[in-house]
């Protein structure tokens, strides 16, 4: 048998424990599938006197990861700190520069570094491997980068973030408001005390700049992707949304188009019937559409020491399976070096249907203004609902439009408009339609 090879792990919170415990849990049965021993023989954390759960055995403590990079005995560097700068940036150079194979789960620094590190790894002849940084336990990167091939991506987007898709599920299954919603994640330990990265789709973004890079084949664009959260959806969002049988989602979505690649994460209206709609809770999805294969969609637990530490063990074993002197493939399915410079589509020529909510005075002509609006646009409309808000006497209105596939700037001018024309009595609500199987 193969000499064992040696992990080194830097991070021992809810990843980093559960990596090491499935690592000492399902040791024979590695061992058999990988044709060699796999184990623990550094760590690394903050605390040294906390207790993880687990026994880490004969593993040497460092307190400072960077040293256990550059010096542990090891073969093998796992960074589970997170963050995209700081210990968890240096100690993943200091791996890669030491040349010994990293697993990451740090999507944060993936979107920013990622291509830097990979041109690293590359040159180095080491594997770069970060399977558990997309959608958690779903093996979506293995998929992209290995069994796609010849494939052309048109499309990727998906539910990447657990905490958004359980409030919206929620909000839509018992009519509760987004701050209530919100709470309970906080109680259960889906949301962090500060939510703000997940609510406001950042931790979706980071996730979805890495797939468009392995869907087109360029540089990782993290900085280029329209953002839009989902604080501002209220019960009248859904409860319309499910009128005209949509649901909304939060998702991420890479598109290729004629001007360029869209990277876009918003609220998005999808066909009740899609099968993206099923995915509730904390679950996550991914759905992929290419030229040779269609369209596939793999959905499955996108966060939680399980799941995760699920992935990270994957990727520990495809290396403890590589043999010396073998050449591994790249680590974006490209050569870092050659991932071409991304091409960003404007926001504004995005095309697409649009459902629009207007909240209006209730007076004469207010209805034929804003259908006058649409048309001066060219936007056509798939239907127009209006209701009366609360009893007899109201003074408001809500009126719905959903519209053909249109443009982004002519929907963004229809609605300045009609915002100029002084008949709204609170904001527009304007939400994308994204098509899906
Ligand atoms: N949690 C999930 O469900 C999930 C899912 C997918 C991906 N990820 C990614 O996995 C990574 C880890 O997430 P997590 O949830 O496990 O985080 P976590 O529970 O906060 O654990 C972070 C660990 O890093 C250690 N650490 C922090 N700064 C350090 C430093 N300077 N030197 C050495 N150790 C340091 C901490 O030490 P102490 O324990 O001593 O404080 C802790 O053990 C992140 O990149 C995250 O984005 C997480």
């Amino acid at each position: 048998m193969a000499e064992a090879l040696r992990i080194g792990i830097a991070g021992l919170g809810t990843v980093g424990a559960s990596v090491a415990r499935v690592l000492r849990d399902k040791s024979a049965e590695l061992t058999r599938q990988c044709g060699r021993e796999i184990v623990v023989t550094a760590v690394s954390a903050r605390d040294r006197s906390r207790d993880r759960g687990v026994d880490l055995g004969g593993a040497k403590w460092f307190d400072d990861p960077i040293e256990l990079a550059e010096k542990a005995d090891i073969d093998v560097f796992v960074e589970l700190i997170g963050g995209d700068e700081g210990a968890a940036r240096s100690c993943v150079s200091a791996a890669l520069d030491a040349g010994r194979h990293v697993v990451t789960a740090n999507k944060a620094l993936l979107a920013k570094h990622g291509v830097a590190l990979a041109e690293v790894a590359e040159k180095k002849g080491v594997l770069l491997n970060y399977e558990a940084a997309v959608a958690g336990g779903i093996p979506v990167i293995k998929t992209m980068r290995e069994a796609m091939a010849g494939n052309s991506v048109n499309r990727v987007f998906g539910i990447l973030n657990g905490t958004c898709n359980y409030i919206l599920t929620r909000m839509e299954a018992e009519g509760l408001t987004f701050e209530a919603c919100l709470k309970d994640a906080q109680r259960l330990g889906y949301a962090e005390a500060d939510p703000t990265f997940d609510i406001e789709g950042n931790d979706t973004a980071h996730k979805l700049a890495i797939l468009t890079s392995l869907a087109f084949g360029t540089r990782i664009a993290s900085d280029d992707i329209y953002l839009e959260g989902i604080s501002n959806i209220t019960q009248a969002d859904i409860r319309a949304a499910g009128e005209l049988g949509y649901r909304i989602k939060l998702l991420g979505v890479a598109q290729r188009t004629e001007s360029g690649i869209e990277q876009r994460v918003h609220p998005t209206m999808v066909p009740t019937a899609s099968v993206i709609a099923q995915v509730h809770g904390v679950t996550n999805a991914v759905a992929i559409e290419t030229d040779i294969l269609g369209e596939l969609l793999l959905s499955g637990p996108g966060a939680g020491g399980n799941a995760t530490a699920s992935a990270v063990v994957g990727d520990i074993a495809d290396i403890a399976k590589s043999r010396p002197g073998f050449q591994h493939g790249p680590v974006f399915g490209r050569p870092a070096k050659e991932l071409r410079p991304y091409k960003k589509a404007q926001m504004r020529s995005h095309a697409g249907g649009y459902f629009i909510r207007l909240t209006v005075h209730d007076r004469t002509g207010v209805f034929a203004a804003i259908a006058k609006r649409m048309a001066d646009n060219d936007i056509s409309l798939e239907s127009i609902v209006q209701h009366a808000n609360g009893s007899d006497g109201a003074t408001q209105k809500t009126v719905i439009l959903v519209t053909h596939e249109t443009t982004e700037a002519a929907v963004r001018k229809a609605v300045d408009g009609v915002t100029k024309d002084g008949h709204l009595t609170d904001k527009p609500q304007v939400i994308r339609i994204e098509r899906a199987g």
